[in-house]
């Protein structure tokens, strides 16, 4: 994070961080908690990231809205970005079913990209949680406005699903690509097929497991 990024969350800049820390550290307990065996764990990789000023000041622009800090962290439901990859798909939904025993948040929008899959072919699980600013995640001093809650988009999708979208992102962002609309059919098929490869491979590890 740059110090312009620091600059714009100005006294936000503790809360936010210790909101991300508060998810990172749930999940990294019920993926140590619900893992069967040591060697296996629930998740491949968990990341995640605060959203730059830059792309916040964009996404608010675009709808018409004031672009300060408060009105970010009220208009904007990514401001913390958290992004959870497994190996199977039925783990996606158990990560899901364990976010909702919290008491620190309320899950207030599920968009189910994997059982309703983008025209594209995307497929994830997005999860938005608030998570009400309360007086333990405020610093002494604090002068700001008393925003009510801070929103978390957790995105939950296989390794096949991430890698998938990791290449269909980079495309969006080149500009000078031929052949855009083979490219865009030839994805669309590898999305379904790699989602038929994890269906596959779920029933084959319920056989065995
Ligand atoms: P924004 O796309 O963030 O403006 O919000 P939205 O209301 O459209 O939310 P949605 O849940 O559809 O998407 C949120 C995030 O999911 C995006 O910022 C991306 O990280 C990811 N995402 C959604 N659709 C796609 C897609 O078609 N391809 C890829 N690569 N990522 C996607
Ligand atoms: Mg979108």
């Amino acid at each position: 994070m740059s110090e312009i990024d620091k600059e714009y969350y100005g006294q936000y800049w503790s809360i936010i961080k210790k909101i991300e820390k508060m998810v990172l550290d749930y999940l990294e307990s019920i993926l140590e908690s619900l893992s069967t065996d040591e060697e296996h764990a629930l998740a491949e990789h968990v990341r995640s990231r605060i959203k730059r000023s830059e792309s916040l000041i964009e996404k608010l622009e675009r709808k018409g809205l004031t672009t300060d800090v408060n009105s970010a962290i009220k208009n904007i439901t990514d401001v913390v970005g958290v992004r959870v990859c497994t190996h199977f798909v039925g783990d996606v939904y158990t990560i899901f079913d364990a976010l909702k025993e919290s008491e620190r948040w309320e899950i207030v929008k599920v968009k189910d990209y994997i059982s309703m899959p983008k025209e594209n072919g995307y497929r994830s699980l997005h999860v938005i949680l608030s998570i009400p600013i309360t007086e333990d995640l405020i610093d002494d001093g604090f002068s700001g406005d008393r925003i009510e809650d801070v929103k978390v988009e957790i995105q939950l999708r296989t390794i096949a699903m991430d890698s998938w979208a990791s290449l269909e992102h980079q495309m969006k962002y080149k500009k000078d690509i031929n052949n855009t609309e083979l490219i865009i059919s030839e994805l669309k098929r590898c999305a379904d097929e790699m989602a038929s490869t994890d269906l596959t491979m779920q029933a084959i590890r319920e056989m065995i497991v």
